[in-house]
């Protein structure tokens, strides 16, 4: 068996998805992630592949992020835009593009689940994040298991409690109905004071219970990093619960609903996601991206305003 994460103790096993869990690596020197290597995948990534986005640098939880496109430039030219710009790419499909990213996705998920009993995954997933320094990602939870892997350079990484008020029933559920952006959560300067806050350096992993809140702050240098994404069927058990939920809500505008998932009212509330087309490992739905900059070495932040369109994905 490949050891990826070099410091693993039994204790973890308990930890694992109830808690947040850091973790040392071994893929900080890999040559997946060298320049070259990324400088690979920017120029093979098709337009559905990629998203590379711009936030106006402010302290603390920046401003909504705009979306953008690179045409006519090299991948290395890309990456030199990242170090001395103000712009962060995300690679969504790299294993589509070289199959190495897929197997080593493949080789995370088999160590975890030989370590941790009871677990397994499926409908995983692993996007590559190539991101200028100082660069921050706003507040938001995602739907999937979540983990961050530091590969090159340092970020901070803030995780707050995955309950009131950090998120919201009714947030949550709308999060998974597709009707609240990720990035949109409702979020307060006074919740950094009830985070958890973990340095990440290259070599350092993190992985946090589900839902649980996040943001990302870059130190002074280019970061490289990616996530890893997976579906359990406990994982599954609460989505379905919290999609009939925000179904319910919507409907009757009830104010209280029950987050089980066990019993008759759990199995009821499955019946009904069924019966609105419940699709649980598809939360997201086609989403459509205003486009409004373009990736130029020339242009402040390396990035020129360009006439906005629509992008659906
Ligand atoms: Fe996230």
């Amino acid at each position: 068996m490949s050891t990826i994460i070099t410091d693993w103790q039994q204790h973890h096993e308990a930890l694992f998805g109830q808690h947040s869990v850091e973790l040392s690596h071994n893929l900080a020197n890999s040559t997946l992630f060298t320049d070259e290597a990324l400088a690979a995948l920017i120029e093979k990534s098709p337009r559905e592949a990629y998203h590379v986005n711009y936030s106006q640098k402010t302290p603390g939880n920046p401003p909504r992020r705009r979306e953008g496109e690179i045409k006519d430039l090299s991948g290395k030219d890309v990456l030199e835009v990242v170090k001395t710009g103000n712009i962060w790419i995300n690679l969504t499909a790299p294993a589509s593009v070289n199959p190495a990213y897929g197997d080593l996705l493949e080789d995370i998920y088999a160590e975890f689940e030989d370590r941790v009993p009871g677990f397994k995954s499926y409908k995983r997933r692993l996007t590559i994040l190539i991101s200028s320094p100082n660069v921050s990602v706003k507040y938001h939870s995602d739907v999937p298991g979540q983990s961050l892997w530091q590969v090159r350079g340092t970020k901070k990484l803030y995780v707050y409690p995955a309950a009131k008020p950090f998120i919201s029933q009714p947030a949550l559920e709308k999060l998974i109905l597709g009707q609240l952006r990720e990035t949109d959560m409702p979020y307060e300067p006074w919740y950094d004071d009830y985070a958890e806050v973990h340095m990440l350096d290259a070599g350092k992993m993190l992985h946090w219970p589900l839902n649980g809140p996040h943001r990302v702050v870059n130190e002074n240098m280019l970061n490289v990093s990616f996530t890893t994404e997976h579906w359990t069927d406990e994982l599954r058990r609460h989505y379905a619960v919290n999609y009939a939920n925000g179904v319910i809500r919507k409907a009757t505008g009830a104010q209280k609903l029950s987050q089980q998932v066990t019993g008759l009212s759990y199995y009821s509330k499955l019946a009904l996601a069924g019966a609105v087309k419940f699709t649980p490992l598809n939360p997201q739905k086609r989403k459509e991206y205003k486009v409004d900059f373009r990736v130029d070495p020339q242009a402040p932040e390396g990035v020129r305003d360009i006439e906005g369109y629509a992008f659906v994905k």
